[in-house]
């Protein structure tokens, strides 16, 4: 059993992860907008796994015997100045989500509640790899140039990538 204010708490991150799959879809069709189909293709599935943790979240506060609450979710913005400003925004968003886990962990922390506390590392591990995952392709996008054919090149790593689903959110 989860207290109410941490079945709220972890309701508003459904929220959040809601959010995040808007944002990344926006981003899918800003990059379907530029003919860069790669970039596209990276989104798109990253908002297929924010999809998957929204239902980590939810099984997670049913199986405490609560009940999920759904929040209105934002309107994500819909233009980007460029792939880089994209990913930059996207490696912004990555971090405010990791803050927000942290909040999480440090509630069920408090609250002694170590159910919680197990449930949250897959969320502390997979925000790292988020985060990294972000800073690699600002990187890349830095050193191969954000027009032309380094542009492309980076498209072209990007369209490699699988959706691989978590366990527990099949
Ligand atoms: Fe669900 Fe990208 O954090």
């Amino acid at each position: 059993m989860i207290t109410e204010e941490m079945s709220e708490a972890l309701s508003r991150q459904i929220n959040a992860e809601f959010y995040s799959a808007y944002l990344y879809l926006s981003m899918a069709s800003y990059a379907n907008a530029i003919a860069l189909k790669g970039a596209a293709n990276w989104f798109y599935i990253q908002a297929q796994e924010e999809m998957a943790h929204t239902k980590k979240m939810y099984d997670y506060i049913e199986s405490q015997g609560s009940r999920p609450a759904l929040y209105a979710i934002d309107q994500p913005p819909s233009d980007f100045k460029s792939l880089l400003h994209a990913f930059e925004e996207t490696l912004a968003h990555e971090k405010m989500v990791t803050g927000r886990i942290a909040d999480l962990a440090n509630l069920a922390h408090d609250e002694k509640d170590h159910a919680t506390q197990i449930f949250l590392q897959w969320f502390i591990t997979e925000q790292v790899e988020e985060e990294e995952t972000a800073q690699e392709i600002v990187d890349r996008l830095k050193l191969a140039g954000d027009t032309g054919p380094g542009l492309f090149m980076v498209d072209g790593e990007l369209a490699a990538r699988v959706l691989t689903v978590p366990a527990g959110a099949e």
